[in-house]
Parts: structure tokens; sequence; C-alpha cells
């Protein structure tokens, strides 16, 4: 298990560290990413938390028995998918949501690798799934895409997100995201901020 989540956290480095970077706050971002994934994993201290599913889960079976093999990060998620807690993070979510989207923390100040200043996670949206505008007011992210497709609106900006696909999104940046309307979206994000405002987000979404 540890060893498993070790080769995870890794294959995320490896990812993130392809990101080519143009401007200053991205580049900065990116190298934090970096770097707190490699302080991450040289204490390596473990949170686990109960496991947790929701239905949106249902598509794991289709994306890991469909994805081409070439993405270590699935094969290893494979093997873990059953350890992971999945989770909606708001308060208010519509109820055709709670059926089509939830998210997983690996590595952050909640585990399951224990992180201060960095969150990696998952992403996962059921066909033809509209989540909604929302922004995070203090923290940075960065999306790949693992499986399918989608589109994310930043600030009113359309952007195609297929495999190996990035987004970044500045702090406090509107974003909304349409997943393929054939196919579940895995995505991988990563969140940088201060430890406080990763310990104590809330996400509230704007309109939907
Ligand atoms: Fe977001």
């Amino acid at each position: 298990m540890e060893d498993k989540l070790t080769k995870i956290i890794n294959r995320y480095w490896v990812l993130f560290s392809h990101v080519p970077t143009s401007e200053e706050k991205m580049h900065h971002h990116i190298w934090k990413t970096l770097h707190k994934t490699e302080e991450a994993l040289t204490t390596f201290s473990l949170l686990l938390r109960s496991k947790q599913t929701k239905p949106v889960c249902n598509y794991l079976e289709n994306i890991f028995n469909n994805y081409q093999d070439d993405e270590p990060l699935l094969d290893y998620l494979k093997d873990l998918s059953h350890l992971l807690t999945w989770e909606f993070g708001y308060d208010e979510l519509p109820d055709n949501l709670k059926e089509r989207y939830a998210f997983a923390e690996l590595l952050g100040p909640r585990g399951m690798v224990i992180s201060d200043e960095l969150i990696l996670g998952l992403v996962l949206l059921a066909p033809n799934t509209y989540y909604p505008r929302h922004r995070h007011p203090n923290i940075t992210e960065t999306y790949i895409c693992l499986y399918g497709s989608c589109s994310i609106d930043l600030q009113n900006q359309r952007n195609v997100l297929q495999k190996n696909d990035y987004l970044f999104v500045p702090k406090g940046n509107l974003h909304a995201i349409f997943s393929d309307k054939d196919n579940p979206c895995l995505l991988a994000y990563a969140w940088t901020s201060d430890a406080k405002t990763l310990k104590t987000n809330q996400m509230k979404l704007e309109s939907y």
C-alpha cells in the first residue's frame, strides 16, 4: 500500500514536471507542486481516512477496463481505488451533480500522504456532466486530463482538454467543466496555497 501510494505520487511528479510553464505565476505553482511532492515523499507521513465511494465511482470500472495501457498512473490507481475517499466538498450540491461528480485527495493536509501547502487529487465526472462555475480565491490550480476529455471554461474562454492536456487556473479565476457526452472524464489536479487555506478551504459553486 505505501509502495503503491509512492508510485502514484511519483507519477504525479512526472506528469506535472512535463507541464510547460510560460508565465511566472504558473512557473512558481508548478515548481512548488514538484518541490512539495518531493518533500512529502521524503517524510512520507500517512493518514488514512475511511474509504468512501460516490455514485459516479461506478464509472471507474469503465475507465479501468478501457484505458489505453500507456498511463502508469491509471495502473497504480486501479490497484488502490478501493482505498480512496471520494467526496463532494460542497455543502450545497445540486442533486444531479451528486450522481455525476466526486473528488478524492491523494496528498494534502488531510492525507492520504500528508503535505501542508499542496493538494494532489482526482476529479471524476460522469459523461455529459456540467460542473458549474466556481472559484478558489486563494488557491492556484492545474488540471491534467488522465482519461476522456472535457472542456473547461476559464474566465469565459473555452479550453478543450484531451488525454495529457493541462490547464492552469490562476487563483480566484472562475472556471466550469463540461465532460464529453459519451465518456467519463478523470482529471488529476494540483492545488497550491498556504497551509491554513488548504486546511480550511470551503468550496462554493457560483451558479447552477
Ligand atoms: Fe477548481
